[in-house]
């Protein structure tokens, strides 16, 4: 592990009901599109031993580097390929692995605790590193660049779009009189934007940070992360077995509906979830970040 990368401090959501929901045995392909800080894959690994494999994927370099020098310490031998890669190229992984199909698929959708974590990056709101937002550093343009350049009516767009954030306009307008000035660079910065044009509490009743919606907004918009999800549920269930098993956690709604309607509408799967699995009280309490967490499955049952 190279020096600066810690210890993953990631905890994994729905951990029990993920991978009961997987079907999992030896002998099992399963491939997880979002290793993140390993904690869904290592059990998958551990449930598939010895001929089983467990195919871990991820976008950021750095959870990869981590998972594999994570998984070598723990010297157990275990069935497992990391392959750099969006999840929705799958396909061009499993050619790699020399694989065709497979018995189950995870994804466990947007941003792990190791990237929030990273102050480099500008997933934490008061953190002066560059707003760069990208999962992958070697793809797409960092979030600051785009709120430099991006009109006003594109930036509150995005903002109410994905951030489902009913101040979008005013942020929007706070943001472009703001880099008149002097551009954006620190998450800082729009984290300092978004806190003056929201109320503080009582009136923002949920009590979250004035900045979260806007973070997550920028954040769905910069990784492209619903074009992804997309073109992944076009394609997964050709290269599922029969039998074989998808489950997908969201914490967002529109990827949530995404996933509901892939799965309802497709002829080749039969539900499992009619409604989404949830975190228990006991769950949220322990990791507040489960308290948005959506579990849907489903099984591949036609060709
Ligand atoms: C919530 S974390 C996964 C945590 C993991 N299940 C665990 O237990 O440690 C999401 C991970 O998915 C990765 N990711 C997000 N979108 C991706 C994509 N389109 N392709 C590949 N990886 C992606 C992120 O970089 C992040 O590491």
């Amino acid at each position: 592990m190279t020096k600066e990368l810690l210890p993953t401090v990631h905890i994994p959501v729905l951990y029990e009901e993920t991978l009961a929901a997987l079907n999992l045995a030896p002998g099992k392909v399963i491939v997880d599109g979002t290793l993140g800080g390993g904690g869904h894959t290592l059990a998958i690994a551990r449930a598939v031993s010895p001929t089983g494999l467990a195919i871990g994927i991820d976008r950021d370099p750095k959870a990869l580097d981590r998972v594999d020098a994570r998984f070598a310490a723990l010297n157990e031998n275990l069935p497992f390929k990391s392959f750099f890669a969006n999840y929705c190229d799958f396909d061009a992984a499993l050619e790699r692995a020399g694989v065709e199909r497979v018995d189950g698929f995870l994804l466990d959708l947007g941003l792990s605790s190791d990237q929030l974590a990273d102050r480099s990056r500008g997933f934490s709101f008061d953190s002066d590193g560059d707003l760069d937002l990208r999962f992958d550093p070697t793809e797409g343009v960092p979030a600051y660049e785009l709120l430099n350049r991006w009109r006003v009516d594109k930036i509150a767009d995005v903002i109410y779009r994905y951030g489902e954030e009913r101040a979008s306009r005013r942020i929007a307008s706070a943001i472009v009189a703001r880099r008149s000035e002097k551009p954006i660079r620190s998450a800082r910065d729009l984290a300092g934007i978004c806190r003056r044009c929201i109320p503080s509490p009582p009136w923002n009743k949920q009590r979250i940070d004035p900045a979260t919606r806007t973070f997550q907004a920028l954040r769905i918009a910069v990784n492209d992360e619903l074009g992804s999800l997309e073109r992944f549920l076009k394609k997964f269930t050709e290269y599922l077995n029969q039998g074989g098993r998808v489950a997908i956690i969201s914490f967002h709604s529109l990827e949530d509906r995404l996933v509901k309607n892939a799965f309802r509408e497709s002829p080749y799967l039969n539900v499992i979830t009619r409604k989404p699995i949830i975190a228990t009280e006991t769950e949220i309490e322990r990791n507040p970040r489960s308290r948005s967490a959506k579990l849907r499955v489903a099984e591949k049952v036609a060709e």
